[in-house]
């Protein structure tokens, strides 16, 4: 480990890792040392994804699932830790959203949003703490949203799944600080990627991928007696 590369040798596994907020992420953390594991869906652009990370000089796989699918959970972790070895950090990123008013909203919808933005950071934490537990060292990563604190017309089914999401994380992280595990939360404002929030923005001003990466690459880099729980990010000037 060296001042430029903090996390060498560490091995992290990000999910949404394909594009957006989860590959700035996944640049970041490479750039610093880690071997990292990239999730999504669409496994063409996890591979350009991922190609893109070894530029870093690190080593980096694609492990293409579909995280609504509880079954590819457990394949990703042990993927992941047979191809890289244990993983030490968990960036809980892949979520999608759903906007329209709640009356016209449907239970797939829910289902959709729920299964990818709670249920898969549950499933993937279970799966990944328990090693974690034993080796009595790790970090949990939940890319919350401001979405999580505030509510808005139209954001019925995308604002629940976040406000429960940092319900998920505090408790978890209750969990596992006694192993040394920290679990926190990010909570971004609008940031300019492909995801499709409503209304009209201007892109210039709003937060980019990478000041999320380096809000991760924070809590990354704290003093072991730290533990910086959740951090709310707004662009400076408002889009
Ligand atoms: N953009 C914003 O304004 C903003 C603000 C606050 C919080 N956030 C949160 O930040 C996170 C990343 O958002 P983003 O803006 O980077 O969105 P994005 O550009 O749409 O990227 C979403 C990522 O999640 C993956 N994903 C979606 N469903 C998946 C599934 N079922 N299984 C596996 N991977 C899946 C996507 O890849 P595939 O489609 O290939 O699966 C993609 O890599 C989300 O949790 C979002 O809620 C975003």
């Amino acid at each position: 480990m060296t001042a430029e590369r903090p996390l060498q040798g560490k091995v992290a596994l990000i999910t949404g890792a394909s594009r957006g907020i989860g590959l700035a992420i996944a640049r970041r953390v490479a750039d610093m040392g880690a071997r990292v594991s990239l999730c999504a869906r669409d496994a063409k652009r996890l591979e350009a994804a991922a190609a893109d990370c070894k530029r870093t000089g690190s080593e980096a796989i694609a492990v293409p699932a579909d995280l609504t699918r509880p079954a590819d959970m457990a394949k990703v972790v042990e993927t992941t830790e047979q191809r890289l070895g244990p993983i030490e950090i968990l960036v809980n990123n892949a979520g999608v959203g759903h906007f329209g008013p709640v009356q016209d909203a449907g239970e797939t919808d829910w289902d959709k949003v729920f299964d990818t933005n709670l249920k898969a950071v549950f499933l993937l934490s279970r799966a990944a703490a328990s090693g974690m537990i034993q080796r009595k060292a790790g970090h949990i990563i939940n890319i919350a949203s401001l979405a999580g604190k505030n509510v808005f017309a139209g954001g019925a089914i995308y604002c629940a799944s976040k406000w429960g999401l940092l319900g998920l994380t505090g408790c978890m992280a209750e969990d596992l600080r006694a192993y040394g595990i920290r679990v926190s939360a990010i909570c971004p404002g609008s940031v300019a990627t492909e995801f499709g929030l409503p209304g009209a923005r201007d892109r210039s001003k709003m937060l980019q991928p990478e000041d999320v990466a380096h809000a991760v690459a924070m809590l990354l880099t704290q003093a072991p007696q730290s533990f910086i729980s959740e951090l709310s990010m707004r662009p400076t000037l408002k889009p």
